[in-house]
């Protein structure tokens, strides 16, 4: 994609954390803004606070994990705007549970959120995209964690690695029909957000989920740098968008392991 101004840029999760650099990174650009997250007073103060800037924003509240709740975002961006250039399907939760200690129930809240709110988000927007034939681009977000396991997070884990596969099948069977939009697939490492303290909030049965450390983490970015890499991706194309250097270490240690060692790689 390589004109933003006036398009329309679609955000789940768009009020706290990396959707909401992302919504401000694109409202730079001077596109209109569709700000999807639970309901609650937290989406509204985002949303005053782009529109603060200048921004045009509508908040949709929607929960992904719900398919009508999704259906209904796509239909209010139409509505409002004619529909969706760029989508990010970026909500997303976390556990802290053993799997075995893990309820059913946050299996199914973490799993609907994380994986199945990408299958939502592509499946609402992208038939009316590819209709209208413009250039557009999805970008879903997944995580190292989709590459690379770690203790105490399964649910996420099995939804990142879903998302990286679904994205990859997304971007070949898009270019496979040489169609204008495109696909990319975040996965960051470790961003400064409230993910754990809203997860906390969130969690069906009350499990805890700890706050993240205090003081600024090695290799910690900002929800900001993301969302640069993010636009970038974007307008120049790019399927994989890896934040942290040091994932690309990660990938190595665990394909060597597969093919060589026999060894199961953890990130703890
Ligand atoms: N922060 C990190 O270190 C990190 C690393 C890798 C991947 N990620 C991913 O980045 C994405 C954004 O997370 P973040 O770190 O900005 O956290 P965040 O908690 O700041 O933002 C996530 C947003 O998603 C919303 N949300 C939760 N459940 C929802 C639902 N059912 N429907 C709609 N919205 C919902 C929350 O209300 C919140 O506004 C997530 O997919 C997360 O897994 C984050």
């Amino acid at each position: 994609m390589k004109e933003f101004k006036n398009r329309v840029a679609v955000v789940t999760g768009g009020a706290s954390g990396l959707g909401y650099a992302m919504c401000e990174r694109f409202a730079r650009e001077g596109m209109r803004i569709v700000m999807a997250d639970i309901s609650g007073p937290h989406l509204e103060d985002a949303a005053a606070g782009l529109r603060a800037g200048g921004a045009e924003v509508l908040a949709v509240a929607c929960d992904v994990s719900k398919w009508e709740e999704v259906l209904a975002l796509a239909a209010a961006t139409k509505q409002k705007w004619g529909g969706a250039h760029i989508v990010c399907n970026n909500a997303g939760v976390r556990t802290m549970t053993r799997i075995w200690e893990t309820s059913i129930e946050d299996w199914r809240w973490a799993v609907g959120v994380d994986l199945w709110g990408v299958i939502h988000g592509v499946r609402a927007f992208l038939p009316d995209m590819l209709a209208r034939g413009e250039p557009g681009h999805i970008v879903n977000t997944a995580s190292t964690a989709g590459f690379i396991t770690a203790r105490m997070n399964a649910p996420y884990a099995v939804s990142k690695s879903g998302v990286i596969a679904l994205s990859e099948t997304l971007y070949n069977e898009l270019r496979h029909d040489k169609l204008p939009v495109s696909a990319s697939v975040l996965c960051p490492g470790t961003v400064r957000t409230r993910l754990r303290e809203n997860s906390a909030k969130l969690v069906p049965s009350g499990a805890p989920v700890a706050p993240h450390p205090a003081g600024k983490l090695p290799n910690e970015r900002s929800p900001q740098e993301v969302a640069e890499m993010v636009f970038d991706a974007i307008r120049n194309d790019r399927f994989w968008i890896l934040t942290h250097a040091s994932v690309h270490d990660d990938i190595e240690r665990r394909a060597e392991s597969i093919i060589r060692t026999g060894a199961v790689v953890s990130a703890n």
